[in-house]
């Protein structure tokens, strides 16, 4: 069955290159983005993964641990983090899960037969504090990821999640965000006043801080 949005992200427990870990026990209380790769000792997945490495702090900012999964062993994730900081520049600073038994794979519905009988799709999850699925990305092997915005998409979920707001085309942290429809005129205006309204139904106000 398919994973959708608002679905409670299955738990798990996995070998990963630094040892066991239970996937709820693990989040704790943060966000968490688990993506699939279609294999290790491939050129776009290296890119990737030494891309997401990179961005650690931007994703410990916004209170968001990630993990990376594919069916490859525990020691070829080893051998190949030695070539992704080779390579990329930055160390492997996230658990690489090991679901050569496709226990993960078949619990996200990340192998997808039409693309390929044996390897992950680039399926991306971003799980909630309340382990809700709140996004969820499919991209083929041929197609690197832009993890940009998908730190993009967790400045949204998590403004959008404390205020009635939404967030318009292309939005970056800061800019102006849409006031949702739920909200009277009455109500935007005691909760958002001075909000400018284009349309009845368009109504943008400065972004709310953020608890
Ligand atoms: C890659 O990461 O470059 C890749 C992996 C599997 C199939 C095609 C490309």
């Amino acid at each position: 069955m398919t994973l959708q949005l608002g679905d409670i992200a299955p738990d798990f427990t996995a070998a990963t290159a630094d040892g066991e870990i239970n996937f709820y026990e693990w989040l704790g209380d943060s966000w968490g983005v688990l993506f699939s790769h279609p294999a290790d000792f491939t050129p776009v997945c290296t890119t990737e993964l030494g891309t997401v490495a990179s961005l650690s702090d931007e994703f410990a900012r916004r209170d968001t641990k990630v993990a990376a999964v594919s069916v490859d062993g525990a020691e070829d994730h080893q051998a190949w983090a030695d070539d992704i900081a080779e390579t990329q520049g930055h160390a492997v600073n996230f658990p690489m899960i090991a679901d050569e038994d496709r226990k993960v794979s078949e619990l996200y519905g990340m192998i997808h037969p039409l693309a390929s009988d044996t390897a992950t799709v680039r399926s991306v999850f971003v799980i909630g504090a309340d382990k809700r699925i709140k996004l969820t990305l499919t991209y083929p092997a041929s197609t690197g990821r832009n993890f940009a915005e998908i730190l993009r998409v967790i400045d949204s979920l998590r403004l959008t999640a404390e205020h009635q707001v939404a967030t318009p085309a292309d939005w970056q942290n800061g800019e102006d965000v849409i006031i949702t429809p739920a909200v009277s005129d009455a109500d935007a205006a005691e909760r958002f006043p001075g909000y400018r309204s284009v349309k009845p139904y368009l109504r943008y106000t400065p972004q709310p801080t953020r608890a």
